[in-house]
């Protein structure tokens, strides 16, 4: 009963996956919540308010202008009753609405009217899904801090393959769960996170970098802020836009994040390095733009080792901060894993497997080994293994800062030991 005494206001707008609303309804109240239901005119043709009514065990409401419905409750204090509003199936119509603040009916009037959150589940075909203006509209509300839940990809009712299925009723009630057990979760906690590649200049117009997008370490600094931490972002060049409530701090080279990762870490509470970070950049950068030779086939760049970021926050003597690191391996795995965790003094590893194509760079999903080291005794160390299956990343990242915390909460207990 994870939900005893919640309020979820539940709007249902006119997609097809409105037919799996009193299911979610019915997983919710078995939870403990209490679920009001508004819906808009086009969903009252997929399900009957009847069904809703009958399995929420109140009155459902779809007009603004309804004299009997404003009479038990009006609509201004219907926004202000819930604890969390969702929208499931949310259409592009009313995700578009959103975004313009527009009130012209029920629902969008109480979305502007509630000062809690509200979630959506977007629903739609994958085509509608992937305009352009659907994807700005998302955006808006994701910088609203609008939490966005879904679309899956699969098969969809019209024939088409793709994203934009609604995400199932028993994944949406446990982002509920997971919502009000993790909002505010790491209140007065500073998060520094690494992301995306670095890139190393060769001369004006060439640089070597990697195939990092930053997916994982934005989905990381996401997963934080919506935790309520005060995350602070830094990122190498990668076309993503900045988390809600994230402080951004864009830098290119690896020595540009260096230093901006040594001034962030003695002020957080935790450290996380995920980006890509080049191991080695250009002796000297040539002025000038170097030229194809016509009597030389080959040419040779001298590279010297960037200073390694996470080692060097790790072994600060002052203000040192949990530390967590990422393992990109090809092969031999955990023996890589392992040795990073010592030598670079970590507290934690992430490995991930870059040699299955699903996973890890570029890709949207991602699957992760964590090994962490703990004191047994003043000098013994030991470490421990668990895995985190494959998944999108951002939930991902989100099961993988629950994982931090409890390790850190850990750490903090042994020192007081
Ligand atoms: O040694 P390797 O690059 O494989 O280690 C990966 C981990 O170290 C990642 O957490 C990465 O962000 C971090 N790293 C760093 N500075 C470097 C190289 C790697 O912080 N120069």
């Amino acid at each position: 009963m994870n939900l005893a005494g919640k309020r979820i206001l539940l709007g249902i707008t006119g997609g097809i996956a409105a037919y799996k609303c009193p299911d979610l309804i019915r997983q919710l109240k078995k939870k403990g919540a209490d679920v009001r239901v508004v819906m808009t005119e086009s969903a009252t043709h997929f399900v009957t308010p009847m069904t809703l009514q009958a399995v929420s065990a109140h009155h459902v409401v779809n007009d603004l202008f309804d004299p009997t419905a404003e009479l038990s409750m009006s609509h201004i204090e219907l926004a202000k009753w819930a604890d969390l509003v969702l929208i499931a199936p949310a259409t592009a119509n009313i995700i578009a609405k959103l975004a313009c603040g527009l009130a012209d009916d029920l629902l969008s009037t109480l979305c502007l009217a509630t000062p809690e959150p509200i979630a959506i589940a977007p629903a739609m075909n994958q085509q509608m899904y992937k305009a352009k203006v659907t994807q700005q509209n998302l955006a808006r509300l994701a910088e609203r801090n609008v939490l966005i839940w879904g679309p899956d990809k699969g098969f969809q009712a019209c024939g088409d393959i793709g994203p934009g299925r609604m995400v199932e009723p028993a994944t949406l009630a446990v982002n509920i769960e997971d919502y009000f057990t993790t909002s505010n979760a790491l209140a007065g906690m500073t998060i520094t996170v690494t992301a995306g590649p670095t890139i190393e200049e060769l001369d004006p117009v060439r640089y070597i970098s990697n195939y990092s997008s930053g997916k994982m370490g934005f989905a990381i600094a996401n997963a934080a802020a919506e935790m309520g931490a005060k995350v602070v972002l830094i990122a190498g060049p990668v076309h993503l836009d900045t988390p809600a409530n994230v402080e951004r701090i864009n830098v290119k080279t690896a020595q540009e994040m260096y230093n901006a990762a040594i001034q962030q870490a003695q002020q957080s509470t935790i450290f996380i390095a995920c980006a890509a970070v080049a191991d080695y950049r250009a002796a000297t950068i040539a002025k000038q733009k170097i030229k194809k030779q016509d009597n030389n086939n080959e040419i040779v760049i001298t590279l010297v080792k960037n200073p390694d970021i996470v080692a060097s926050v790790a072994s600060l003597k002052k203000d040192r901060p949990f530390v967590v690191g990422f393992a990109a391996e090809s092969h031999n795995i955990e023996a890589y894993a392992l040795k990073k965790l010592i030598t670079k003094n970590l507290d934690l590893i992430c490995a991930n497997d870059i040699s299955n194509q699903q996973i890890g760079f570029n890709a949207d999903q991602n699957a992760l080994t964590l090994y962490w080291q703990h004191s047994i005794t003043a000098n013994e160390k030991k470490s421990e293994q668990e895995t985190l299956p494959l998944c999108n990343k951002q939930i991902l990242a989100k099961q993988l800062i629950k994982k931090i915390i409890q390790r850190y909460k850990a750490s903090q207990n042994e020192k007081k030991n």
